[in-house]
């Protein structure tokens, strides 16, 4: 639905993007995370080419947007909605009023808009809100406004920059669930950036990690956490620098049972060896079960051990010694 290919962003001598590919697959929920300064909100814009990249093309629903004048990039933006942190609604016009403000934009008729505009809010849960004006409202509702009037040209993807980082945990996870269930029930595609990894854990299929312009990895979540070395794994289940000789086990959406099952008590029950618990973490991400666990294994039995945990479908790493 989205691909980026070789786009890099200079200003002046600032480099905010450098050289950075991008596929976000058709109804994904593609997280980039990254900290303060990494490049997202450039990489977001250049996404919709509200900035031009400097260099790399970007097609968005089989369009390479790259190449279009002005005119066709107005028109093919209407398939791409956005939302911002700071919700950026406008505060002269009511609830109903900066919805319906796109819908005027593209000359829909006002008995459709109004419509339009009652339906979208009914589907972002503010019904009796259309009369407020966005003073009134607490931070998750704003957002619920921005949401609606992101999808008011009907788009097939929504872009959010940093969409929850003005709200408390409890409205953040709101506002999420809400997307969630846009990209559920419509097949909205969304590429979110943020900086926060329980956005990433709480809703992401796939997800980019972005430091200094540049994409360190990305893919799909349960195969980055079963790739050896993941910064995401890192990230997520942060565990002391490793022993020589000891082992990490990573639990991913490849491991054939769950990763609260008692791995480690069947290995003690069916090899001679015994299991010291330096570490470990455990969470649920993107909806399974994942973690990491670091072990130290000593016996006659560890080789076989350490298989056994492989053959499960288990990340097993030992550390040099
Ligand atoms: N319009 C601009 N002119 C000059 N430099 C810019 C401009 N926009 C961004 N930059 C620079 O590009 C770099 C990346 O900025 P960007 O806003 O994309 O980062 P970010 O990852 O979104 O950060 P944050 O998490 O703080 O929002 C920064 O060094 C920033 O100063
Ligand atoms: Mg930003």
């Amino acid at each position: 639905m989205i691909k980026v290919s070789g786009l890099r962003k200079a200003y002046g001598s600032v480099v905010a993007v450098d050289g950075v590919d991008l596929h976000v697959r058709e109804g994904e929920i593609f997280g980039v995370l990254g900290r303060s300064g990494a490049g997202k909100s450039t990489l977001l814009r250049c996404v919709n080419l509200l900035e031009r990249p400097t260099e790399g093309s970007v097609t968005v629903g089989g369009q390479e947007l790259t190449a279009l004048g002005e005119r066709e990039l107005r028109r093919a933006r209407q398939g791409i909605g956005m939302i911002h942190q700071h919700f950026a609604l406008l505060s002269s016009r009511t609830v109903a009023g900066n919805v319906a403000f796109p819908l005027e934009i593209m000359g829909v008729p006002r008995d459709e808009r109004a419509r339009r505009v009652e339906e979208l809010l009914d589907l972002v849960g503010l019904a009796g809100k259309a009369g407020a004006y966005p003073a009134q409202l607490s931070g998750g509702q704003k957002q619920r406004v921005g949401i609606a009037r992101a999808l008011a040209g009907r788009p097939s993807v929504l872009l959010s920059d940093e969409a929850t980082s003005a709200l408390d945990p409890g409205t953040t996870q709101s506002i999420l669930a809400l997307l969630k269930r846009l990209n559920r029930d419509f097949g909205l595609t969304i590429l979110l950036i943020t900086h926060e990894m329980d956005v990433i854990k709480s809703v992401c299929d796939s997800a980019a990690i972005m430091s200094e312009g540049r994409i360190e990895e990305a893919g799909r979540i349960a195969d980055l956490l079963a790739r050896p070395g993941s910064r995401l794994t890192e990230e997520l289940f942060p565990l002391p620098p490793a022993e020589p000789g000891s082992v990490t086990i990573t639990f991913t959406g490849t491991y054939s049972g769950r990763a609260d099952e008692p791995v480690v008590s069947q290995v003690v029950r069916k090899f001679d060896v015994d299991v010291n618990i330096l570490g470990g973490a455990l969470e649920d991400v993107a909806g399974v079960s994942a973690g990491r666990l670091r072990v130290r294994l000593t016996g006659e039995e560890s080789d076989a051990a350490l298989r056994y945990l492989r053959d499960r479908g288990l990340l097993v790493e030992v550390a040099s010694r």
